[in-house]
């Protein structure tokens, strides 16, 4: 089976990883955050109430989602720009604790692995619940002062005003959500490789991950 899953906290780099190792191999990548993040704009967007787990997951099951040449459709409608912003990552990760919502999208994440050459499953929780038979798995972990930094300088690039305490401050609010909540947390499974990525670049990362799945094939 051609599966690596990649999870790990905010900010640990897993997207840009998992895109750049799904490259390399010809793969397709799972960006399982997108699917909470449409959850969340469902939830903005619907008015629905944020605390109603059974409707948020009712309503998603419905969802036409489609994800295109690095675009994300829902019902019809190109959302990428919204699902990066940061009320939509945080009310995000607040109805990702609800076990309805993760039942709900359970069957469409798995169904990704049909039909492409290889899949990266980048997310929380691919390779403790999504995918437990993926051949390699990997959990990113970085320094928490480190992923800040690297966010801020990610927003300042794009010319954003940000402050570094604030960003410092919502890594460890959201790290303790993802690690704390009672279904799916975020956690290495027992099998995982993990690699810290506090004081590696990028290429190093996708590298020695490349490496690792070299030796299961
Ligand atoms: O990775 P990203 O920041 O886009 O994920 C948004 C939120 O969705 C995370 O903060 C996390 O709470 C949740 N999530 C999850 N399980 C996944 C992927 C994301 O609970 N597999």
């Amino acid at each position: 089976m051609n599966l690596i899953t990649i999870d790990g906290p905010s900010a640990s780099g897993k997207g840009t990883v998992s895109n750049l190792v799904a490259k390399a191999l010809g793969w397709d990548v799972l960006d399982s955050g997108a699917l909470y993040r449409i959850s969340a704009y469902a939830v903005q967007t619907k008015d629905i109430n944020p605390e109603d787990a059974q409707t948020i997951a009712e309503v998603v099951g419905k969802l036409d989602i489609k994800f295109q040449e690095g675009e994300v459709w829902v019902d019809g409608v190109e959302v990428s720009d919204i699902l990066r912003q940061e009320s939509t990552g945080k009310m995000a990760s607040k109805i990702a604790a609800y076990p309805e919502l993760r039942a709900a999208l359970l069957d469409r994440q798995r169904n990704f692995i049909h039909g492409v050459p290889g899949l990266v499953g980048d997310g929380r929780d691919m390779g403790t619940v999504i995918f437990p038979n993926a051949p390699l798995k990997i959990f990113l972990v970085a320094d928490v002062n480190e992923r800040a930094n690297r966010r801020y300088k990610q927003l300042v690039d794009k010319g954003v005003v940000a402050n570094y305490d604030e960003i410092l401050a919502d890594l460890q609010r959201r790290d303790d959500q993802d690690m704390n909540r009672a279904v799916a947390p975020l956690k290495p499974a027992d099998d995982a490789v993990v690699i810290d990525s506090s004081h590696m670049g990028i290429q190093d990362v996708v590298d020695s991950i490349l490496k690792e799945w070299a030796k299961k094939s």
